[in-house]
Protein backbone atom coordinates (compact mmCIF):
# COMPACT_ATOMS: atom_id res chain seq x y z
CA UNK A 1 0.00 0.00 0.00
CA UNK A 2 1.07 3.72 -0.76
CA UNK A 3 0.43 6.85 1.01
CA UNK A 4 -1.15 10.21 -0.57
CA UNK A 5 0.28 13.78 -0.18
CA UNK A 6 0.56 14.22 3.70
CA UNK A 7 -2.67 12.36 4.64
CA UNK A 8 -1.82 9.75 7.14
CA UNK A 9 -5.28 8.32 6.88
CA UNK A 10 -5.11 7.64 3.25
CA UNK A 11 -3.64 3.81 2.03
CA UNK A 12 -3.78 3.65 -1.71
CA UNK A 13 -3.18 -0.54 -2.48
CA UNK A 14 -0.57 -1.36 -5.25
CA UNK A 15 -1.15 -5.02 -5.09
CA UNK A 16 -0.90 -6.60 -8.54
CA UNK A 17 -4.22 -8.84 -7.80
CA UNK A 18 -6.09 -5.93 -6.63
CA UNK A 19 -5.08 -3.67 -10.04
CA UNK A 20 -5.63 -6.67 -12.53
CA UNK A 21 -9.37 -6.83 -10.97
CA UNK A 22 -10.18 -3.57 -11.19
CA UNK A 23 -9.21 -3.45 -14.87
CA UNK A 24 -11.15 -6.17 -15.44
CA UNK A 25 -14.29 -4.27 -13.74
CA UNK A 26 -13.43 -1.08 -15.93
CA UNK A 27 -13.77 -3.12 -19.18
CA UNK A 28 -17.62 -2.32 -20.10
CA UNK A 29 -17.69 -5.91 -22.20
CA UNK A 30 -17.71 -7.14 -18.28
CA UNK A 31 -21.28 -8.41 -17.51
CA UNK A 32 -22.85 -8.42 -14.34
CA UNK A 33 -22.41 -12.10 -13.48
CA UNK A 34 -18.24 -11.54 -13.41
CA UNK A 35 -18.14 -8.01 -11.87
CA UNK A 36 -20.38 -8.71 -9.29
CA UNK A 37 -17.71 -11.82 -8.77
CA UNK A 38 -14.91 -9.04 -8.75
CA UNK A 39 -16.12 -6.74 -6.64
CA UNK A 40 -16.55 -9.50 -4.41
CA UNK A 41 -13.27 -10.64 -4.80
CA UNK A 42 -11.26 -6.82 -4.73
CA UNK A 43 -13.45 -6.39 -1.12
CA UNK A 44 -12.13 -9.96 0.82
CA UNK A 45 -7.93 -8.40 -0.90
CA UNK A 46 -8.78 -5.53 0.22
CA UNK A 47 -9.94 -6.26 3.67
CA UNK A 48 -7.30 -8.77 4.59
CA UNK A 49 -4.90 -6.11 4.32
CA UNK A 50 -7.30 -2.88 5.77
CA UNK A 51 -7.72 -5.67 8.78
CA UNK A 52 -3.69 -6.17 9.55
CA UNK A 53 -3.91 -4.32 12.71
CA UNK A 54 -6.86 -5.62 14.74
CA UNK A 55 -6.07 -6.20 18.02
CA UNK A 56 -4.93 -10.10 19.11
CA UNK A 57 -3.97 -11.83 22.22
CA UNK A 58 -2.08 -15.06 23.17
CA UNK A 59 -4.51 -17.95 24.19
CA UNK A 60 -4.20 -21.65 25.26
CA UNK A 61 -5.24 -24.48 23.17
CA UNK A 62 -4.79 -28.22 23.67
CA UNK A 63 -3.21 -29.54 19.90
CA UNK A 64 -3.33 -33.14 19.71
CA UNK A 65 0.39 -33.13 21.00
CA UNK A 66 0.65 -30.61 24.18
CA UNK A 67 -0.94 -27.55 25.32
CA UNK A 68 0.59 -24.45 23.93
CA UNK A 69 0.23 -20.20 24.01
CA UNK A 70 -0.97 -19.27 20.74
CA UNK A 71 -2.78 -15.94 18.54
CA UNK A 72 -5.89 -14.93 18.32
CA UNK A 73 -7.77 -12.26 17.38
CA UNK A 74 -8.89 -10.60 20.85
CA UNK A 75 -12.42 -9.34 21.25
CA UNK A 76 -13.16 -6.27 19.18
CA UNK A 77 -16.32 -6.71 17.61
CA UNK A 78 -16.68 -5.77 13.75
CA UNK A 79 -19.38 -4.17 11.85
CA UNK A 80 -19.27 -3.80 8.10
CA UNK A 81 -22.07 -0.74 6.78
CA UNK A 82 -22.30 -0.40 3.33
CA UNK A 83 -23.47 2.39 1.49
CA UNK A 84 -26.52 0.99 -0.74
CA UNK A 85 -26.75 0.14 -3.02
CA UNK A 86 -23.50 -0.41 -4.35
CA UNK A 87 -21.64 -0.71 -1.39
CA UNK A 88 -23.88 -4.20 -0.91
CA UNK A 89 -21.51 -5.87 -3.70
CA UNK A 90 -18.45 -6.12 -1.06
CA UNK A 91 -20.40 -7.17 1.71
CA UNK A 92 -19.93 -10.72 1.45
CA UNK A 93 -16.00 -10.59 0.33
CA UNK A 94 -15.86 -9.37 3.74
CA UNK A 95 -17.88 -11.80 5.37
CA UNK A 96 -15.54 -14.18 4.23
CA UNK A 97 -12.87 -12.99 6.08
CA UNK A 98 -15.23 -12.29 9.53
CA UNK A 99 -17.83 -14.49 9.28
CA UNK A 100 -19.16 -13.41 12.48
CA UNK A 101 -19.44 -9.52 11.91
CA UNK A 102 -22.82 -7.58 12.01
CA UNK A 103 -24.09 -6.32 9.31
CA UNK A 104 -25.70 -2.84 9.20
CA UNK A 105 -26.95 -0.24 6.39
CA UNK A 106 -27.15 3.28 5.47
CA UNK A 107 -28.96 4.13 2.10
CA UNK A 108 -27.84 7.24 0.30
CA UNK A 109 -28.32 8.10 -3.04
CA UNK A 110 -27.08 11.24 -5.40
CA UNK A 111 -28.92 13.37 -6.41
CA UNK A 112 -28.56 13.37 -10.49
CA UNK A 113 -28.33 17.62 -10.64
CA UNK A 114 -27.13 18.74 -7.86
CA UNK A 115 -24.92 15.55 -6.71
CA UNK A 116 -25.61 15.69 -3.64
CA UNK A 117 -26.42 12.59 -1.10
CA UNK A 118 -29.45 11.87 0.20
CA UNK A 119 -30.27 9.62 2.90
CA UNK A 120 -33.24 7.48 2.90
CA UNK A 121 -32.55 4.53 5.24
CA UNK A 122 -30.06 3.77 8.17
CA UNK A 123 -29.97 0.83 10.18
CA UNK A 124 -27.27 -0.09 12.61
CA UNK A 125 -25.82 -2.72 14.99
CA UNK A 126 -26.86 -1.71 18.50
CA UNK A 127 -24.89 -0.62 20.05
CA UNK A 128 -22.16 0.24 17.99
CA UNK A 129 -19.68 2.14 20.16
CA UNK A 130 -18.05 -0.64 20.87
CA UNK A 131 -17.67 -2.56 17.16
CA UNK A 132 -14.81 -1.70 14.64
CA UNK A 133 -16.95 -0.63 11.65
CA UNK A 134 -15.80 -0.93 8.11
CA UNK A 135 -18.26 1.37 5.96
CA UNK A 136 -18.09 0.06 2.22
CA UNK A 137 -18.91 1.27 -1.19
CA UNK A 138 -16.92 0.71 -4.18
CA UNK A 139 -16.79 4.46 -5.37
CA UNK A 140 -15.77 7.68 -3.76
CA UNK A 141 -16.95 10.61 -6.18
CA UNK A 142 -17.25 13.74 -4.53
CA UNK A 143 -16.92 12.25 -1.17
CA UNK A 144 -20.48 13.58 -0.12
CA UNK A 145 -21.94 9.93 0.32
CA UNK A 146 -19.12 8.54 2.17
CA UNK A 147 -18.87 11.59 4.29
CA UNK A 148 -22.56 12.27 5.65
CA UNK A 149 -22.67 8.08 5.79
CA UNK A 150 -19.68 8.20 8.42
CA UNK A 151 -21.49 11.75 9.73
CA UNK A 152 -24.58 9.32 10.59
CA UNK A 153 -22.49 6.02 12.38
CA UNK A 154 -20.89 8.61 14.06
CA UNK A 155 -23.94 10.28 15.75
CA UNK A 156 -25.30 6.89 16.40
CA UNK A 157 -21.77 6.40 18.56
CA UNK A 158 -19.93 4.86 16.17
CA UNK A 159 -16.20 5.70 17.11
CA UNK A 160 -13.82 3.66 15.50
CA UNK A 161 -14.14 3.29 11.25
CA UNK A 162 -12.53 2.28 8.68
CA UNK A 163 -13.76 3.47 4.96
CA UNK A 164 -12.89 1.09 1.66
CA UNK A 165 -13.60 1.47 -1.58
CA UNK A 166 -12.52 -0.14 -4.92
CA UNK A 167 -11.73 3.76 -7.13
CA UNK A 168 -11.37 7.22 -5.45
CA UNK A 169 -11.33 10.51 -7.10
CA UNK A 170 -8.45 12.81 -6.06
CA UNK A 171 -11.59 15.10 -5.20
CA UNK A 172 -13.69 13.04 -3.14
CA UNK A 173 -10.80 11.21 -0.95
CA UNK A 174 -9.07 14.35 0.03
CA UNK A 175 -13.01 15.84 1.11
CA UNK A 176 -13.04 12.42 2.89
CA UNK A 177 -9.72 12.11 4.62
CA UNK A 178 -10.54 15.88 6.43
CA UNK A 179 -13.38 15.53 7.15
CA UNK A 180 -12.73 12.41 9.08
CA UNK A 181 -9.26 12.60 10.10
CA UNK A 182 -9.91 9.77 12.50
CA UNK A 183 -11.11 7.54 9.90
CA UNK A 184 -8.72 5.30 8.38
CA UNK A 185 -9.29 5.38 3.83
CA UNK A 186 -8.50 1.88 2.03
CA UNK A 187 -8.37 2.82 -2.07
CA UNK A 188 -8.45 0.04 -4.65
CA UNK A 189 -7.10 2.79 -7.20
CA UNK A 190 -7.24 6.06 -7.21
CA UNK A 191 -8.38 7.61 -10.41
CA UNK A 192 -7.76 11.07 -12.65
CA UNK A 193 -10.73 12.53 -11.71
CA UNK A 194 -14.35 13.46 -11.59
CA UNK A 195 -15.91 14.76 -14.94
CA UNK A 196 -18.93 17.48 -15.32
CA UNK A 197 -21.42 15.06 -14.35
CA UNK A 198 -19.39 13.84 -11.23
CA UNK A 199 -18.06 10.50 -12.48
CA UNK A 200 -14.97 9.08 -12.12
CA UNK A 201 -12.59 9.41 -14.81
CA UNK A 202 -11.76 6.76 -16.46
CA UNK A 203 -13.80 4.89 -13.32
CA UNK A 204 -15.77 1.65 -14.10
CA UNK A 205 -19.19 3.67 -14.67
CA UNK A 206 -22.25 3.18 -12.40
CA UNK A 207 -21.38 0.71 -9.82
CA UNK A 208 -24.48 0.10 -8.43
CA UNK A 209 -25.79 -0.37 -12.02
CA UNK A 210 -23.09 -3.08 -13.37
CA UNK A 211 -23.63 -5.25 -9.62
CA UNK A 212 -27.20 -5.57 -10.02
CA UNK A 213 -27.83 -5.09 -13.63
CA UNK A 214 -30.24 -2.19 -13.65
CA UNK A 215 -28.66 -0.12 -16.70
C1 LIG B 1 -22.90 5.91 -6.03
C2 LIG B 1 -21.81 5.17 -5.27
C3 LIG B 1 -21.63 6.05 -4.06
C4 LIG B 1 -21.88 7.43 -4.61
C5 LIG B 1 -20.54 8.09 -4.78
O1 LIG B 1 -24.13 5.64 -5.50
O2 LIG B 1 -22.13 3.85 -4.97
O3 LIG B 1 -22.54 5.77 -3.00
O4 LIG B 1 -22.53 7.27 -5.86
O5 LIG B 1 -20.71 9.40 -5.16
P1 LIG B 1 -20.28 10.62 -4.25
O6 LIG B 1 -18.92 10.31 -3.71
O7 LIG B 1 -20.25 11.77 -5.23
O8 LIG B 1 -21.30 10.82 -3.18
P2 LIG B 1 -25.51 6.20 -6.12
O9 LIG B 1 -25.87 7.48 -5.46
O10 LIG B 1 -25.40 6.20 -7.61
O11 LIG B 1 -26.57 5.15 -5.61
P3 LIG B 1 -26.69 3.58 -5.93
O12 LIG B 1 -25.53 2.90 -5.22
O13 LIG B 1 -28.00 3.25 -5.31
O14 LIG B 1 -26.65 3.37 -7.41
N1 LIG C 1 -21.03 6.65 -8.59
C1 LIG C 1 -20.69 5.65 -9.42
O1 LIG C 1 -21.25 4.54 -9.36
N2 LIG C 1 -19.73 5.89 -10.33
C2 LIG C 1 -19.09 7.07 -10.43
O2 LIG C 1 -18.19 7.22 -11.28
C3 LIG C 1 -19.46 8.11 -9.56
C4 LIG C 1 -20.43 7.87 -8.63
Amino acid sequence: MVGYKNYTNIHIFDHPLIQHKISLMRDKATGTNEFRKLVDEVATLEGYEALADLPTEEVQVETPIESCYTTMIAGRKLAIVPILRAGLGMVSGLLTLVPTAKVGHIGMYRDEETHEPHEYYCKLPNPISERLIIVTDPMLATGGSAVDAINQIKAHGGVNIKFMCIIAAPEGLERLAEAHPDVQIYVGHLDRELNAAAYICPGLGDAGDRIFGTK
